[in-house]
């Protein structure tokens, strides 16, 4: 059985902290599954978690990474849900099983308040694990936990969107381009907002029906209502937090839904409550999901046949360049790590 494994760790914030490390693993409890890990994927987490803006009292040093997959090697005496070869990927908070999300449940968040998975191997409790969709590469599984569960949680589990119903979303990363294909296969009309042409052209060819730039149009809501004959969307996807946030308040259709999920634009200005009173509007907060959402979603993907739009595939050796250049912005969904070779 594998006791050490090869991780990436940072002992101060800073990519240039981030260094490759041998790494003990914990002894196999009677419910644990040994991972040997193949693929990792980034989030924009993981470069906040990086540079300390994420949780500046975060205790050091740290794995982070909190998507993976790969396959199982080793199970405790009484594991009962996984078997070794199984394809497996992980859960994102890996005590938050079903129901309501919970006080402590931020406790079991990987590459968070617990060491993540950009590392060789894991030992993970069994509950803590999802297989993978049938059919699906190391690389496309690993895409899964955080941004594809989000994406799920806010439009299909919050939101109940269904067909002949409008979606927006903003940009063209991770979460964006997986709510896309959700919101598609439901049968939504979707509008996407980008910085570039070029990826708003690739959002078109994955059947985003309007695109916007919103550096050419930064009061995007208004051709938002012009796309919309001025009655507003019915979901919007917020990622982009205190900047984006009152351009969507106006975007909206009154009783529609804004998932609010990100910061990408920041998250310190003041924000005038006054559009959700007056137009009824439903504000989620979303935070991943819990593995019956994850299940519902591996389910969706098969019956679907989707698979997950992969920008470019860094090796672990090259993790500081892999965050580098999601800080960059220039990548279209997700951002894959090689954990062997
Ligand atoms: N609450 C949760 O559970 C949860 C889960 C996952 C992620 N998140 C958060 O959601 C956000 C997105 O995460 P991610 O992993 O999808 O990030 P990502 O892959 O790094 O997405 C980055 C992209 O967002 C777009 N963007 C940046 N600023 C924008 C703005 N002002 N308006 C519109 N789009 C903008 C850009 O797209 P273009 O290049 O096309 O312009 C950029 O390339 C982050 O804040 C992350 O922390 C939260």
């Amino acid at each position: 059985m594998t006791t050490i494994a090869t991780a990436l760790r940072f002992n101060a914030f800073g990519l240039d902290n981030l260094k490759l490390e041998t790494v003990p693993l914990p002894e196999l409890g009677p419910r644990d599954v040994l991972v040997e890990l193949h693929a990792a994927s980034l989030n924009y987490r993981d470069l906040m978690t990086v540079l300390g803006t994420y949780n500046p009292r975060m205790v050091l040093p740290r794995i982070p990474g909190s998507d993976a997959s790969g396959v199982v090697t080793a199970i405790g005496s009484q594991v009962t849900l996984f078997q070794v070869g199984d394809h497996v990927t992980s859960l994102f908070f890996q005590d938050w099983l079903d129901g309501p999300i919970q006080p402590t449940t931020g406790k079991s968040a990987l590459g968070g308040s617990i060491d993540g998975v950009f590392s060789t191997a894991h030992v993970f409790p069994e509950t803590g694990l999802i297989r993978a969709p049938k059919g699906y590469t190391h690389a496309e599984a690993a895409t899964l936990p955080c941004s594809a569960v989000t994406a799920w949680n806010a439009l299909v589990e919050k939101g109940r969107l269904h067909a002949g119903q409008t979606v927006l979303l903003q940009g063209t990363g991770g979460v964006s381009i997986f709510a896309l294909q959700i919101a598609k296969a439901h049968g939504a009309r979707v509008i996407i907002t980008s910085s570039s042409d070029e990826k708003l052209s690739r959002a078109r060819q994955m059947g985003a029906d309007e695109t916007i730039n919103y550096r050419a149009f930064p009061e995007w809501d208004r051709q938002v209502m012009q796309l919309t004959g001025n009655r507003g969307v019915d979901h919007i996807v917020e990622v982009g937090g205190a900047g984006t946030l009152p351009h969507s308040f106006k975007a909206i259709t009154p009783g529609g839904h804004v998932y609010v999920i990100g910061v990408l634009a920041g998250k310190d200005t003041a924000i005038d409550p006054t559009p959700i009173l007056a137009k009824a509007i439903h504000t989620d907060g979303v935070y991943v999901g819990s593995r019956s959402i994850y299940s519902r979603l591996v389910a969706a993907i098969e019956t679907n046949n989707l698979h997950p739009a992969i920008d470019r595939t860094f090796p672990l050796s090259q993790a500081r360049e892999a965050l580098a250049h999601m800080q960059s912005g220039s990548h279209f969904g997700k951002v894959v790590l090689s954990l062997r070779g």
